[in-house]
């Protein structure tokens, strides 16, 4: 296990470091950005069906439901279809209205998920395409749906989700391109803009991870916290969501994502000294905004830590500590703010001595329901 593990103490920490190759294997052969084209076979052969779509469902869960949001933003604002996020143990048993002209596109890791299998077999029974985004090849999902497209994460160990959440969010965005680029959504210099700053992520991840002893040292000083708060708007709003559930995911410290702004109808309500904030404040992206909701945490007292674009000076006043990630599209942005959110879980988890590869009652994919 040890050879295994590659020189790393745990499967997660190997993995959230695996990320800047596992993205560049995700989008390799498919993203050709000097060319301005994207290549995905699924997408091509099944491309009427998609134009074609009312609508996008999504259904999935946990950590890959998460992704789901991510999608949600991006497809709409790329490619201007509505989309509709579904847990799939909510959708399958609610009698949901799915028609021929349905996609729904399944996001799974292990591919063995049974609320989503279940909720694949109910979309396709009423008639609708389903196109499934799933790491493991071979998988229940993967031969389920009509067609789809495999992440290339490589094997995912560690139960807590890192590098099968990120490049999930980078099929989807490879998928929204091309649905953009063939609806004529996107003007082709914004087009070929995102392209060339998605072949630039990896990178950036790498530039990421380089806070992780500073993040170390944060952890240290709110690793005995009950309590945590996770914020952000737009894009991070999901990075939010799943920042808190890496947390307590392995280190069982409550912990609460929510939308910054709809702080003030309820949240703000357990703010005090004792209550850490984590609030996602990158440039792009509500940033005035995001800025006030921190003046608000800090009337009152509440600890804050700021994910912020690198060089940034407002945050920095206000917030207790600031974590920088680089600069890079809105869009993309998820893909380098939830870096510093896997790190800091990952280490307040180690500080309290959890088992932080295989945390207690959960399991890497949950085969029944
Ligand atoms: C379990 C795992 C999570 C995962 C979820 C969905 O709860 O512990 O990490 O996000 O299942 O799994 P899937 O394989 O469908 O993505």
């Amino acid at each position: 296990e040890q050879i295994e593990k590659g020189g790393y103490d745990h499967f997660m920490l190997k993995e959230i470091y695996e990320q800047p190759l596992a993205i560049k294997d995700t989008y390799r052969g498919r993203l050709l950005a000097d060319e301005g084209i994207i290549k995905m076979a699924g997408i091509e052969d099944n491309m009427k069906r998609f134009l074609n779509a009312d609508r996008i469902i999504i259904v999935a869960c946990g950590t890959s439901w998460h992704a789901g949001l991510v999608a949600e933003y991006i497809f709409e604002d790329l490619a201007r279809i509505p989309v509709e996020v579904e847990y799939a143990s909510e959708f399958r048993y609610r009698n949901p209205v799915i028609t021929e002209k349905d996609v729904v596109i399944s996001i799974s890791q292990s591919g063995e998920t049974a609320d989503t299998l279940a909720a694949i077999k109910l979309a396709k029974s009423k008639g609708a395409f389903v196109f499934g985004v799933c790491n493991v090849v071979g998988s229940s999902i993967a031969r389920e749906t009509d067609a789809g497209a495999y992440t290339h994460a490589g094997p995912e160990i560690g139960v807590a989700s890192t590098k099968a959440f990120t490049t999930q969010i980078t099929v989807l965005t490879l998928i929204a391109l091309r649905l953009a680029r063939a609806k004529g959504t996107m003007s082709s210099s914004d087009y070929r803009r995102h392209l060339h700053e998605l072949e630039l992520i990896p990178e950036k991840v790498t530039k990421a991870l380089e806070a992780d002893k500073h993040i170390q040292a944060v952890s240290q000083l709110y690793k005995d916290s009950h309590n945590m708060l996770y914020l952000g708007r737009g894009y991070n709003f999901p990075v939010a969501l799943e920042g808190a559930l890496k947390l307590k995911e392995i280190s069982y410290i409550h912990a609460e994502g929510y939308p910054a702004a709809e702080m003030k109808h309820g949240p703000i309500a357990l703010i005090d000294e004792n209550m850490p904030v984590i609030i996602i404040a990158t440039k792009k992206g509500h940033y005035e905004k995001v800025v006030s909701n921190i003046q608000e945490i800090k009337a009152r007292k509440g600890k804050i830590i700021g994910i912020v674009t690198e060089g940034d000076v407002s945050v920095r006043e206000l917030a207790d500590h600031v974590i920088e990630v680089p600069e890079t599209l809105e869009n993309l942005s998820p893909l380098l703010t939830t870096i510093p959110l896997q790190l800091l879980s990952y280490h307040i988890a180690v500080m309290l001595g959890k088992n932080v590869d295989q945390p207690r009652n959960l399991a890497k994919s949950v085969t029944v329901e």
